[in-house]
């Protein structure tokens, strides 16, 4: 199609190894959604729990294909007006004042309801945003009402909108669209159907590590092994339902920094137990957490 194209990774492996180059980790299932969704043109929604790399990917994507990131990021009682546009009405009024004694009330009228008194919202954005186009990210779509789901829906299916004083805006290029979800609720049917799915997990061992290795250097290979291997412990407890909330990778990151930081070079209960509210973030897991240490370091022993 044009130049944007050719930027796109024409494989999968393709398209995992420009990620890495960024330092994403990509597994394979997530880089084949995102691979389809480039190539098919269709926004990716993204769920899973927080901290597993949902908003990193987005980030990653635009540097991997040179592309502006704009960020909508959502929450309860969001309106469109801070999704999409609204008119300046501060200038639009100042404007009102200096032009009142020379025209016409018809003429002021058209005057303010120009361009330049037009805040744009990253929806708006990125329909304008200039070649090669925009990577859009639509975060936590889950906080948002339905309303503007119904809303998002009529924008996904077109990308375009209509401003009543303007016309209609159409993407010049249409965004690569990024949803993401913490499943806090349940998304509308009709947008999952728009939309390509994928449900992210935590990492595997291999992918953690690399991840790790990635974003701790100073950390030496064994204790970024120690690591990885420990925090994938400390999660398999979730099938008992030990934790309100596993660590995820982002606790993982800071925990290596903390040992770094701490001159640890090889895990030991007393240095877990003292950095423990790294990765718990509530009193009750850190709670639950502490008489485990022991048995999660050597689990064979016990
Ligand atoms: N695949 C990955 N490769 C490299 N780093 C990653 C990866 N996944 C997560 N990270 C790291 O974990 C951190 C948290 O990830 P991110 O903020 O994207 O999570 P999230 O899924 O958006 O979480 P939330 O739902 O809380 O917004 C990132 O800043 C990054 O350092
Ligand atoms: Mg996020």
């Amino acid at each position: 199609m044009n130049q944007t194209t050719m930027l796109q990774a024409s494989s999968i492996d393709e398209l995992i190894a420009q990620l890495a180059d960024v330092g994403y980790q990509a597994e394979r299932r997530l880089a084949t959604a995102l691979f389809l969704s480039l190539k098919l043109q269709r926004p990716l929604l993204l769920e899973g729990e927080p901290g597993v790399g949902k908003t990193e990917l987005a980030k990653a994507l635009a540097q991997v294909l040179n592309k502006q990131l704009i960020r909508l990021q959502c929450y309860d009682g969001m309106e469109q007006r801070e999704a999409l546009y609204e008119w300046n009405y501060a200038a639009q009024l100042l404007h009102m004042r200096a032009a009142h004694d020379q025209s016409t009330s018809d003429a002021i009228e058209r005057e303010v309801y120009q361009e330049k008194y037009l805040i744009r919202r990253p929806l708006l954005q990125a329909l304008q945003a200039p070649a090669p186009g925009a990577v859009l990210l639509i975060d936590e779509v889950d906080r948002a009402d339905e309303p503007f789901e119904a809303f998002l829906l009529e924008y996904l299916g077109e990308y375009q909108i209509s401003i009543p004083e303007l016309g209609t805006i159409k993407a010049q290029t249409t965004p690569v669209t990024i949803l993401t979800s913490n499943r806090t609720r349940d998304l509308n049917d009709a947008i999952k159907r728009r939309c390509l799915y994928h449900w992210m997990e935590y990492p595997e061992h291999e992918r953690e590590l690399a991840i790790v290795r990635a974003k701790v250097p100073q950390a030496s290979i064994d204790l970024a092994q120690q690591v990885a291997t420990f925090v994938g412990r400390v999660r398999s407890q979730n099938n008992l339902h030990t934790f309100e909330r596993s660590p995820a990778i982002a606790e993982t990151v800071e925990w290596a920094r903390a040992l770094v930081a701490l001159d640890t070079h090889s895990l030991n209960r007393q240095v877990i137990e003292d950095t423990a509210g790294i990765l718990f973030k509530q009193r009750e897991d850190v709670d639950a957490f502490i008489p485990l240490i022991e048995e999660l370091l050597a689990p064979e022993a016990t």
